[in-house]
């Protein structure tokens, strides 16, 4: 793949001998912490051993050109009028990262850009973040802009937040920016404290299983459940000084719940504050290798997003169940903000064909429809490729 965007480049916008570089970014995967980023508190991803290649050569002039070999769209655009447009499509990924780069003082020129990728759109494995990172890295080393790496990913937050319209919070791009191979990344994401938990799974697979479900209501949804955390936190900070739900202990929380007065908001805020508490043993669960705990804690956070936080759906309760039958499964959870797209497994590496096959029929059978399967490593986060 990599060799074939930068072919492509000189294909479309012709060769013009001028250096083209290469730049790539993976997807991520949450292994725990849900809906806690946007209250402040802990999340643990890792980076996908795949993602999004970009090849990308200057021009002397104001003219931003964009493909994606996914998409049949091409965008042309100028570097003074970078405004979002619905049917740009993808492409207002990359010219969102333009306009908060813009936007910071920095000076843009014009490009010509090739992406191609694999990451499933839509899917929850952050293909945006994936988009909005590799495009913000090629353009901080191609024109020398030395903006650390932790400015960009809050950039490219920023994009989405902004010029996109997705209210997301800080893990994806995180993650997707600050990744390293073999390792997931513990974040709290008020203070962007974070440190890397080495991933050793003690024979286990990651295994992602895609509901393929269409997309729905899923930013509606999405961005209810936020102001649904800020109304319970309303309440609770009668009694307590806080600034978010990260900062409520389960215990705190029990003492103090009779202040919301709604029972929806009282769960939303159980899931947001036990999710919390589950980050935390289940880092320690893998810093001793226990593997068979973290794989518990992962299914209690399945349970309570399905219960308490109602954004699992049966398609993605449907994998979770048909994952959980097999013993060789220790772990099972929906990822991502729900409501569709992925599950994550921890599957015993000599039966990750049986998983494939076992959980697909199983959920076609019920659902109607087949899931997809991604087996993975932990890759890199976004770099330059350099042959
Ligand atoms: C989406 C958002 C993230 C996070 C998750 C839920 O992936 O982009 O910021 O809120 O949902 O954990």
């Amino acid at each position: 793949m990599p060799a074939k965007v930068i072919e492509q480049l000189k294909s479309i916008y012709g060769d013009k001998g001028e250096e083209i570089r290469l730049f790539y970014s993976p997807g991520r995967v949450n292994l725990i912490g849900e809906h806690t980023d946007y209250n402040g508190g802990y999340v643990f991803p890792c980076t996908l051993d795949f993602g999004t290649y970009m090849a990308i050569r200057m021009r002397n002039d104001d003219r931003v050109l964009l493909t994606s070999l996914n998409f049949d769209l091409k965008v042309e655009t100028s570097i003074n009028n970078l405004v979002y447009d619905k049917k740009d499509d993808w492409a207002n990924y990359p010219k969102g990262v333009l306009k908060v780069l813009q936007d910071e003082g920095h000076q843009l020129k014009g490009f010509e850009a090739v992406f191609e990728g694999n990451i499933p759109n839509g899917a929850g494995l952050s293909s945006s973040a994936s988009i909005e990172l590799v495009t913000a890295v090629a353009l901080n080393e191609v024109l020398n802009l030395n903006i650390d790496r932790i400015k960009l990913v809050k950039l490219c937050q920023k994009a989405e937040n902004t010029f996109v319209g997705v209210n997301c919070g800080i893990m994806d791009q995180f993650a997707v920016g600050m990744g390293k191979e073999d390792y997931a990344i513990f974040l709290k994401c008020d203070t962007l404290e974070y440190s890397y938990v080495p991933l050793n799974l003690s024979g286990y697979k990651i295994v992602i299983s895609n509901t393929n479900k269409r997309r729905g209501l899923q930013d509606s949804k999405y961005n209810e459940r936020r102001s649904q955390c800020e109304k319970a936190l309303s309440y609770l900070k009668k009694e307590l000084n806080v600034d978010n739900l990260g900062q409520v202990t389960a215990e705190e929380f029990e003492k103090y719940k009779y202040l919301i007065p709604d029972d929806v908001l009282v769960k939303r805020a159980r899931h947001v504050v036990t999710e919390d508490e589950r980050v935390l043993l289940a880092v320690n669960a893998l810093k001793n290798n226990d593997i068979k705990e973290f794989g518990k804690l992962m299914i209690e956070s399945h349970n309570s997003l399905r219960d308490d936080y109602e954004v699992t759906g049966k398609e993605l309760d449907t994998l979770v169940d048909e994952a959980l039958k097999l013993d060789f499964v220790i772990g099972s959870r929906m990822t991502g903000a729900g409501f569709g797209g992925c599950t994550v497994s921890l599957v015993k590496e000599e039966y990750v064909d049986d998983f494939v096959n076992i959980v697909s029929k199983g959920y076609e059978e019920k659902i109607g429809y087949a899931p997809s399967m991604y087996v993975t490593g932990v890759g890199d986060g976004a770099k330059e490729i350099k042959e």
